[in-house]
């Protein structure tokens, strides 16, 4: 399909109020005069690419002059986001989701290992896998870097998922062969040997990546770390996600299993673990030399608040991730994490800076949650934003809800206002609809 006047094949049309933030930032200050919002505008998309985002004459102009006909869909009392983006959730721990009472080591005994180990199950990974899945798309999230469990059948069973939807999805198998029950626990033998079939299988795959998924330094033996550093050189555009100083025992524990080393960031960096696409979640309790280590060597970080909440694990330092100039995204971290929902995330992201004097504000958080998290997984040529040539990952909000939310969202006089209240109040409810590669996904029930 073409026409004479179009520069461009479109194939549907989205009328609505848009928000995005372009332009490469280096300071918060810089967030708010890159953030572009478009009021009663008009989107284009071609399959799953977006082609133009301009006003809504001009876009019903082009429409008329073109001679085939293009589905409109109308959000004039919507606002258009590009889809979440979550930077770090583990999806076999989606039916533990806020078990009571522990910290993080306990917590990894108690619940997490036992119900990973249900994962050897095939049906039960595929089962999961689909209600995972399901669960990204009603909460606006479009692209996601994944953990499964040390079993490759949970990998393969996601990805499939994935792929037929056409999501980019970042995974991998965790890799894990020590201080852990033997159901999830593995010899480096077969973590290499597992890990490389599923690269080959699934790396660059559609919109699928890779990810050596090695789980953290407690859980992994030198031989398991030399693995990791040896499958990362033969793969230079493979990510690596793992744990990184998130609680003051682990830390301990991590100086008494590798006493030789200056620190925790120190073993991943001796094993050649640091660098583009490498995402180390948390990183509450760093030393200034780690900070300087992530910057660096262009490593990302994945904040979430939610899960540091939780497990009482402490509050990350937004304001020196800025100083220190690192890469840095929204992770949910399901099932340490208390949510599935983007919004609920940005809004306790701003508590843990309140409790630091920190102002975060709602252009930042949106930021973080879209384009940061593009540019912490090296993907904002992709995703992240509106600009003609990205992907159509789109999430539709609904910013009134609710009738509280109406009430709230009717006394805001600025874009700034009400986008604070979305991630104060929101949930997966604001969720209208999400489009991953130009197609409806999800469709909030009526
Ligand atoms: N550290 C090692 N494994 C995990 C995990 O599954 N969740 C969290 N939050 N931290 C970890
Ligand atoms: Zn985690």
């Amino acid at each position: 399909m073409t026409s004479n006047t179009s520069p461009f094949t479109i194939t549907r049309a989205l009328r609505g109020n848009f928000f995005d933030i372009g332009g490469i930032i280096k300071t918060p200050a810089e967030i708010e005069a890159n953030a572009r919002y478009l009021e009663d505008g008009m989107m284009f998309l071609d399959g799953g690419k977006i082609v133009w985002l301009g006003s809504r004459e001009e876009g019903e102009k082009t429409l008329m002059e073109l001679s085939y006909p293009v589905p409109l869909d109308d959000y004039r009392d919507k606002l258009l986001v590009p889809g979440f983006i979550d930077t770090h959730i583990h999806y076999p721990q989606t039916e533990m989701i806020g078990a009571y009472g522990e910290q993080l080591l306990e917590w990894l005994n108690n619940y997490t290992f036992p119900t990973e180990a249900q994962y050897h199950d095939i049906d039960y990974a595929n089962k999961m896998s689909k209600f995972f899945v399901d669960q990204l798309l009603n909460n606006g999230t479009t692209t996601a870097l994944v953990f499964g469990t040390v079993h490759p059948q949970s990998v393969d069973a996601l990805f499939t998922v994935a792929a037929a939807l056409n999501m980019r999805l970042i995974a991998g198998k965790v890799m894990m062969d020590q201080n852990a029950p033997d159901s999830v626990l593995e010899t480096p033998e077969e973590s290499e040997r597992d890990t490389r079939t599923l690269i080959d299988r699934w790396h660059n795959h559609k919109r699928l990546s890779y990810a050596l998924t090695p789980r953290f330094v407690p859980t992994s033996s030198p031989e398991l770390l030399a693995k990791v550093r040896q499958i990362r050189q033969e793969h230079p555009d493979i990510y690596l996600q793992t744990h990184l100083c998130e609680n003051v025992d682990e830390i301990s524990w991590v100086k008494s299993l590798y006493p030789e080393h200056q620190g925790y960031l120190d073993v991943y960096h001796d094993y050649g673990l640091t660098g583009s696409r490498c995402v180390f979640a948390h990183c509450i309790h760093l030393h200034d030399a780690e900070w300087d280590c992530l910057h660096d060597t262009d490593s990302s970080i994945a904040f979430c608040p939610t899960s540091n909440l939780f497990l009482g694990s402490g509050l990350f330092d937004i304001n020196t991730s800025w100083q220190k100039q690192v890469r840095l995204g929204m992770g949910t971290d399901v099932g340490a994490g208390t949510s599935f929902s983007m919004l609920q995330t940005l809004g306790e992201a701003y508590k843990v800076g309140q409790l630091q004097k920190y102002r975060l504000s709602a252009f930042e958080a949106f930021y973080h949650a879209t384009l940061g998290g593009a540019r912490a997984l090296h993907l904002d040529d992709k995703i992240g934003n509106f600009e003609a040539g990205k992907e159509a990952d789109i999430v539709v909000l609904d910013p009134s809800a609710t009738a509280l939310q109406q009430l709230r969202t009717g006394n805001c006089k600025t874009l700034a206002e009400k986008l604070f209240v979305l991630m104060t109040l929101g949930d997966d409810r604001n969720i209208f609809r999400t489009l991953v590669d130009g197609k409806v996904v999800y469709q909030r029930p009526d």
